[in-house]
């Protein structure tokens, strides 16, 4: 794992941008692995502007993003595809059809979640993933677990991360309950991953992740074990790494 400390979320955002900026421009019909989340706004807010002044397109490129709530409509301003409409899919130029989000609306979601990891096979794969962590070390919506799960799954949220993401929603009873989720076969496939964390709540979940056991309780552990990870933190993620 290639470990990168910078400053703050800004440098953080924009060091993410490029290494993904300079993925599309060595392969312009790259397969993109796309997060939700507070972290990734900023390295979206940079590939729009860089997509605006031409530096990069988005045209021949496809993507699919790693989870969405169980229960949301697509419209509610909470879902994940309103996440990435509002965040990235508005302002760049993908062709219609070429950006994938899961979903399930709940009446087959074991052959929604066979269909998403056909179709993430089908595209060969992703050429480059972008993850977040959860405070409890979480990645996509794969929680603190007894095992790792390989396949697309439908998952009941950790109240840690109930807790975490009440802050979008008006109480915590209005979070989401379950979501559909890429497992670790979609992550551990990718060809590159760039994981971002920011902010001193996400200082354990890092450290956990880069020098504990590789084990299901954490999630993100098992990115030790990927041969092509970038890790961007900033200076308050990393606190405990030093
Ligand atoms: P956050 O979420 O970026 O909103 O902190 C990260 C995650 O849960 O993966």
């Amino acid at each position: 794992m290639k470990i990168i400390v910078l400053k703050d979320y800004d440098t953080v955002s924009k060091e993410a941008a490029k290494i993904v900026a300079d993925e599309i421009k060595a392969n312009p019909s790259i397969v993109l692995g796309l997060a939700t989340g507070s972290t990734p706004v900023g390295m979206y807010n940079e590939l729009a502007r860089l997509c605006s002044a031409g530096e990069i397109s988005f045209a021949d490129a496809v993507s699919y993003n790693l989870d969405e709530y169980v229960g949301i409509d697509i419209n509610h301003e909470q879902s994940y595809h309103r996440f990435m409409d509002e965040n990235l899919f508005s302002k760049v130029n993908f062709k219609d059809g070429s950006t994938h989000v899961p979903y399930t609306d709940g009446a087959n979601p074991d052959a929604d979640c066979r269909a998403y990891d056909e179709a993430v096979a089908a595209a060969g794969g992703i050429g480059i993933q972008i993850l977040g962590i959860g405070s409890n070390g979480h990645i996509a919506f794969n929680e603190p677990d007894d095992v790792f799960i390989r396949r697309t799954h439908i998952t009941s949220l950790d109240e840690q991360t109930i807790r975490d993401n009440a802050r979008f929603f008006d109480s915590e009873a209005d979070v989401p309950k379950q979501a559909i989720t890429v497992g670790m076969g979609v992550i551990m496939g990718a060809k590159k991953i760039v994981i971002i964390a920011t902010g001193a709540n996400k200082a354990d979940a890092v450290y956990k992740m880069v020098r504990g056991e590789v084990t299901p309780r954490v999630p993100a552990s098992i990115l030790q074990l990927h041969q092509d990870v970038v890790l961007l933190l900033d200076e308050a993620a990393a606190h405990k790494l030093a």
